[in-house]
């Protein structure tokens, strides 16, 4: 509160007429939102990237020409303080870039318009708010889908003076997300889905580091690894919509595995697993860590993945009829499908097998065999992500699954800074033709309730 105190008596001095009661009370509203367990969330959305600078703070009541003003409708992104800027990077759009966007615009008039407005990127300044006053000044209404109103969105102004656009986010898999039948009425839909979101996905997975740690040395190497139990398993939720803590249970009774999570909790540690930290660390000293989700949806796939990926232990994953695909998102051979196998009984009698020959095991991580690793234990690593698509290529291939999908979808940039790009370098008029559709639902795009169990231990014994 002092430095912003500080803050505010400067800006008295300023400019006094400005300093309202209104913003006094805004500021004090920032002061209490701030919540620190925003922080693990943000990284997969690539909002590292965009460093939030407190110091080009300013605050405003009337949108100037060169502000582009998201008004977050449901306020509940969590990951902003009310109207700090968004930092984006537009450095690589320039004249050319932009005339060569709209160059098949046969009217001059608005030909050369739409090329100055996208050379105005640059100094483009994005703000976020969650006030709904600035609905008719807003560039861009965003809903969180699950707290998006039923009835009476608000009405846009859409005409050749002013354009307003409208997106929808969610992190939750179909199954644990309603208010998708009200998508059709939304321009721009982001979320993890690589094929359905428009333009661009918002994923978990903030490409730069996960590449550094997918082509990263092994941390732990098999002949250090815990002889006691092959397996980790770290979860609180135990009533998973696919019915994975019946599964894992039966896995139990055919391979050791130490849970340390409220789930069929079987060990008692000092280690704190609410932290990622830690997390990591434990896993890496495990041979396979199990990275189950909730619910097996198209492209559901979160930081379960990316963070046994990055301890370069070897995911367990569910996978069935391409739900999730998961070739979309890590190298092929470097995970393991309990889908796969025939039975519970043969997927441990494998893990058990992979767990005594250190050749059969290493084999999944034939990606990090890379010459530079053989240098370094070092996970800390100086490539930007193109050079990191660069080695992806080369290790990959440039065919690889996982090219096409994630690392071709995904930029890596925060998703309003995706979607303003999107704005400044297309026709309005071509965005509000596009035909929308709701976000499918569960039944399209889920596996079946309890699937794991019905496939497992009912219908075949
Ligand atoms: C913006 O991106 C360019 C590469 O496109 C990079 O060279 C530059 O350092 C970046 N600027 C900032 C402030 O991150
Ligand atoms: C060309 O575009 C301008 C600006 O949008 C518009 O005012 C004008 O009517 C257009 N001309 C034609 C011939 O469509
Ligand atoms: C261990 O794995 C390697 C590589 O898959 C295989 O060639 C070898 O036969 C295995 N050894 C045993 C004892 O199963
Ligand atoms: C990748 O696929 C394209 C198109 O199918 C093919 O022409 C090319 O040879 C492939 N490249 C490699 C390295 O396999």
């Amino acid at each position: 509160m002092r430095s912003s105190l500080k803050c505010l008596s400067f800006y008295f001095i300023i400019n006094t007429t400005l300093l309202n009661l209104y913003l006094f009370s805004q500021l004090y509203v920032d002061q209490k939102k701030s919540n620190k367990n925003i922080v693990n969330k943000q990284q997969y959305f690539g909002i590292f990237n965009n460093i939030i600078n407190k110091k080009q703070q300013l605050f405003y009541k009337q949108k100037s020409n060169n502000e582009f003003l998201v008004l977050d409708w449901t306020a509940k992104h969590h990951m902003f303080k009310e109207q700090d800027p968004i930092n984006c990077n537009f450095s690589h759009i320039n004249l050319d870039y932009c005339q060569s966007k709209f160059h098949s615009i046969v009217n001059n008039t608005l030909r050369l318009h739409l090329i100055e407005r996208c050379t105005r990127l640059s100094q483009l300044i994005i703000r976020w708010t969650y006030d709904q006053s600035y609905l008719k000044q807003a560039d861009l209404i965003a809903y969180h889908s699950i707290h998006m109103p039923r009835n009476d969105l608000p009405i846009l102004i859409r005409n050749n003076q002013q354009q307003q656009f409208s997106m929808v986010y969610i992190l939750e898999s179909e199954v644990h997300s309603l208010n998708g039948e009200y998508w059709h009425k939304i321009d721009f839909p982001m979320w993890y889905n690589l094929e359905r979101s428009y333009p661009e996905p918002a994923t978990y997975f903030n490409l730069h580091t996960y590449l550094n740690q997918l082509f990263a040395p092994i941390k732990i190497p098999f002949s250090k690894k815990i002889t006691t139990a092959p397996i980790v398993w770290i979860i609180t939720n135990c009533h998973a919509y696919n019915g994975r803590q019946v599964f894992i249970q039966e896995l139990m009774s055919y391979i050791r595995i130490d849970s340390y999570g409220k789930c069929l909790n079987n060990i008692k540690s000092n280690h704190i697993t609410t932290h990622k930290q830690s997390n990591s660390i434990l896993y890496s000293s495990y041979k396979f860590v199990i990275a189950i989700e909730n619910s097996n949806c198209e492209d559901y796939v979160t930081e379960k993945l990316i963070d046994v990926l990055s301890s370069t232990s070897i995911p367990i994953v569910a996978s069935r009829n391409r739900k999730p695909d998961y070739t979309r998102f890590a190298p092929k051979y470097s995970y393991i499908n309990v889908y796969d196998y025939k039975s519970i009984k043969d997927l441990a009698n494998y893990l058990n097998y992979l767990s005594t020959n250190e050749t059969a095991y290493n084999e999944y991580l034939w990606f990090r065999k890379l010459s530079i690793n053989k240098h370094t234990s070092s996970v800390t690593t100086k490539r930007t992500l193109t050079e990191n698509l660069h080695l992806a290529d080369e290790i990959l291939g440039v065919n690889a699954t996982m090219r096409k999908w994630l690392l071709n979808k995904e930029t890596s940039m925060n998703k309003y800074c995706k979607l303003v790009q999107f704005i400044y370098t297309n026709y309005w008029k071509s965005i509000y033709k596009r035909k929308k559709i709701d976000r499918p639902t569960a039944n399209e795009v889920c596996l079946p309730r309890n699937d794991l169990v019905s496939y497992f231990l009912l219908t075949r014994s």
